[in-house]
């Protein structure tokens, strides 16, 4: 395999300060075998600015993190509104996607895929466990992309930013659609729930450790026999006036009493706003999504849902903090920092699935059309994703489960079997076997201490079972999410192997 035909990397890809760059390091076999690294860029440019395959790059990115948002303008956001000062942002003031890093989304990695995503095997890409987008919108035009992941809120941010023809509603525009029911479902709730805001006001007013546990020792679903049965009700007419699911399911957790209420209200002015045809089912998806990216950000707790922190004397100050934030203000400004990637005529050659990476692959033996060329980026520990995405997804889906434990997790939230110790091999060479069988090249990332290794594995050896060229593709230092590790540190330093099979 010459570098040429695989489109290898000649030196650097990106001289990026602060990032990774790939470089081969060694020819281990040249028949098959080529190994890359990925190394720590020094810095070459001016600061603040850099180049990357002779584009302007901007630096201006999420802590940390590369970006490859070109400086060219972005899209404008949709049409002016009447009223003048509603009008669409300036052009360049919004990166495209929806600014949301989670959970092992792999931004710098992803700047430093896309040239070699776009020199393998012609036609639709297709990014079998997309998360947050990563590659999908570093990607952006250069093919057409197809995503899946099976945890329903990567989903839809897949296909509103890499989907969807139309951008999300301007902020005012929403505002003037949503006020009215929100405040209609936002007053009902607030009835009946007054006695817990007047217990949460006072701590949030003059915060003391006691108020706050007090305040955040709410009745929920899974503590509460009648509001049980309530939601067993609600679950079967989930759209029954006032909305209610987040307050009844998640008060004194992630997020406050106000604030549940507040989630709900929205969520009911987006539906209602739909059912009026005053918005169509993709400015309902960017509404619901951009509400996604406002839990996180005032979410109480390390990073995710896996679980909450109860107050005490060290994180009160941060609790009331994340508390006093409000759902609604955030969820407007949100809007103004959410755009779709690419053009729309790209984003119209893209598609989006739900479904398990497994199932999809058989599904797509049978279509009269297929991806030549499949990223894989699976689960690379005993972590389940559907503990950091499942608050997202209930809310996103907005159907009434029952839930457990301490993270209040859904009973019927999916398991992926790539992060069961005894199945890994098994699923990791089934998935290999369906996209050889698809004749499609794959590039799969996982770290050398992930699950497989632990359990005496190897990725080449799985491979090099199903497909007769396969390169090892090194990294260096890269960190990743530990999600959530509530023993230790949120990120660890893993050496990342990226394997690139051909067929
Ligand atoms: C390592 S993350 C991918 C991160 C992604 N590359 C990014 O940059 O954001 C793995 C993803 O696979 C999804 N997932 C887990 N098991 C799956 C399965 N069996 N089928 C499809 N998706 C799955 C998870 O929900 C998660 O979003």
């Amino acid at each position: 395999m010459s570098r040429e035909r695989i489109g290898a990397p000649r030196g650097a890809y990106c001289k990026q300060p602060g990032t990774v760059v790939l470089q081969k390091i060694s020819r281990l076999d040249r028949a098959a075998r080529t190994c890359y690294k990925i190394v720590e860029a020094r810095p070459r440019s001016r600061p603040g600015q850099t180049t990357c395959g002779g584009r302007m790059l901007s630096v201006k990115a999420a802590k940390g993190q590369a970006s490859t948002h070109n400086t060219q303008p972005s899209p404008p956001l949709g049409l002016p509104f009447k009223n003048g000062h509603c009008a669409s942002q300036p052009p360049d003031s919004v990166p495209s996607g929806i600014g949301l890093s989670y959970m092992g989304t792999k931004h710098r990695l992803a700047s430093l895929l896309a040239p070699l995503l776009g020199s393998l095997p012609d036609g639709p890409l297709l990014d079998l466990f997309s998360g947050m987008c990563a590659v999908g919108s570093a990607v952006d035009g250069k093919r057409p992309v197809w995503t899946n992941d099976r945890e329903f809120f990567p989903f839809l941010v897949a296909r509103v930013m890499l989907n969807a023809a139309a951008p999300p509603p301007p902020p005012c525009q929403a505002e003037q659609l949503l006020q009215a029911n929100f405040t209609r479902n936002h007053a009902a709730l607030l009835s009946r729930f007054r006695k817990y805001i007047l217990a949460e006001e006072r701590y949030l007013l003059t915060p003391t450790l006691s108020d706050a546990e007090t305040a955040n020792r709410v009745r929920y679903t899974g503590t509460d026999p009648a509001l049980d049965r309530e939601r067993v009700r609600l679950a079967k007419h989930p759209r029954t006036f006032p909305y209610r699911l987040a307050t009844i399911t998640y008060p004194g957790s992630y997020f406050g009493v106000r604030q549940c209420i507040e989630i709900d209200s929205i969520r009911y002015a987006i539906d209602a706003a739909y059912a009026a045809r005053h918005i169509g089912q993709e400015e309902r998806l960017w509404l619901v999504v951009a509400l996604g990216r406002v839990l996180v950000r005032v979410n109480n707790s390390t990073g995710h849902f896996a679980q909450y922190l109860k107050p005490n004397e060290h994180n009160l100050k941060r609790l009331v903090a994340k508390r006093r934030r409000s759902v609604w203000n955030e969820f407007l400004t949100t809007l103004k920092s959410v755009s779709p990637v690419g053009t729309q005529q790209w984003r119209l050659t893209n598609r989006s699935f739900h479904s398990d990476a497994l199932v999809l692959l058989s599904r797509l033996a049978l279509q009269s059309q297929w991806p030549r060329t499949i990223y894989a980026d699976p689960p690379y520990s005993r972590a389940q994703y559907s503990r950091y995405y499942h608050v997202l997804n209930v809310i996103a889906a907005y159907r009434y489960p029952a839930v457990f434990g301490n993270g209040r997790y859904p009973n019927d939230r999916f398991q992926t079997p790539f992060a069961h110790a005894a199945a890994v091999e098994r699923v990791l060479d089934t998935l290999i076997q369906r996209t050889s069988y698809l004749g499609s090249a794959l590039l799969l990332s996982y770290p050398d201490n992930g699950l497989l290794h632990e359990r005496g594995g190897s990725i080449y050896a799985l491979l090099r079972r199903h497909y007769p060229s396969v390169e090892v593709l090194d990294t260096h230092s890269l960190h990743h999410s530990t999600l959530g590790a509530s023993r230790g540190r949120a990120t660890v330093t893993v050496r990342e192997r990226l394997y690139l099979a051909l067929p």
